[in-house]
């Protein structure tokens, strides 16, 4: 298997074009398959204060035997606390659940416009950088409006935006925008949580001419256009999969066929973060 190429951020550090997805693997088993996938490679990991396995997560750092300055961990920040204190707070209360010194990227989960208090979350992210809690900082689910008013009253850039990114949700216009800002976006659900996407009958086609699984087309799209995808898998073998995806290139022409499968309502359950908000 080839190895997995770096992205630059822009604050100066890399992460790993492909990452892992821990939603749903708690506890134990959890435990197993965090520590599963760093052995298969992943060093990217991608967590959050409401998965609730943050614990898992730092478990697996310690259990691995691989250094932990080898290793990218991830959180994120609940909308409930995104008051400033409560979210230097929360940031604290992570470290603790993970038994981290630091995390290297933490994102605000949800920007919640309708609360309207991310820009006091931002503020507390860069605050807890300046601290040393964490390494780089970054948002999720930010519309262009959510970027531009965290920018224009701080000064400072995210370096990750991640947001929900599929082939049935291209997403083609935030990307040129965090392109434009150089905000690096990561995708989650990248397999569209194992929906129809798998059996879809054009990428089954175009997948044969690769001699590639379905899921490997798609991952392999995903680092064509330059977004970093989160795969979460449990088994050994999936996530084996999910990382070879670097001996092949996808041609133009198949690129585009696989992105006029995008639709404009084809988010998973809606979730329009200009509306949807989470807690
Ligand atoms: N920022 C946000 O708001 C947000 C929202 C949602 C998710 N996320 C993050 O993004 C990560 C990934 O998204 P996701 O977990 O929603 O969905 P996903 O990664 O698109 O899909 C995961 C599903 O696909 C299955 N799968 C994985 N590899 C496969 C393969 N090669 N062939 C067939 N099936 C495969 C998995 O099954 P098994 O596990 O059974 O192997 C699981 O059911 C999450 O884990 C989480 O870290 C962030």
């Amino acid at each position: 298997m080839s190895s997995i190429p770096q992205i630059k951020l822009n604050d100066g550090t890399n992460i790993p074009a492909v990452g892992f997805g821990t939603y749903k693997l708690n506890g134990r088993e959890g435990v197993k398959s965090i520590i599963s996938a760093i052995h298969n490679g992943y060093r990217l990991l991608d967590s959050a204060f409401n998965y609730e396995n943050e614990g898992a997560v730092g478990e697996a750092v310690r259990q691995c035997g691989i250094s932990r300055d080898q290793l990218r961990i991830t959180s994120k920040l609940p909308g409930r606390r995104h008051q400033y204190d409560q979210a230097l707070l929360t940031i604290e209360e992570s470290l603790y659940r993970a038994q981290l010194d630091y995390y290297d990227i933490y994102l605000i989960h949800w920007p919640n416009p309708i609360t309207g208090k991310y820009l006091e979350a931002w503020e507390a992210l860069v605050e807890a950088k300046k601290r040393g809690m964490i390494k780089s900082i970054g948002v999720s689910n930010f519309l262009p409006e959510h970027l531009d008013c965290i920018i224009k009253e701080t000064g400072v850039t995210p370096s990750i935006n991640q947001v929900e990114l599929h082939p049935y949700f291209s997403q083609a216009k935030q990307r040129a925008y965090d392109k434009k800002l150089g905000i690096v976006t990561e995708a989650w659900s990248p397999l569209g949580r194992a929906n129809d996407l798998l059996t879809h009958p054009i990428l089954k086609e175009i997948a044969k001419n690769y001699h590639k699984s379905v899921g490997q087309l798609i991952l392999r799209w995903h680092v064509q256009l330059g977004v970093v995808p989160i795969p979460k898998a449990t088994s050994d073998q999936r996530q084996k999969e999910n990382l070879d995806i670097f001996d092949f290139d996808i041609t133009t022409e198949d690129m585009q066929k696989i992105d006029a499968l995008s639709k404009p309502d084809g988010r998973l359950k809606g979730q329009d973060p200009s509306k949807y908000e989470e807690f």
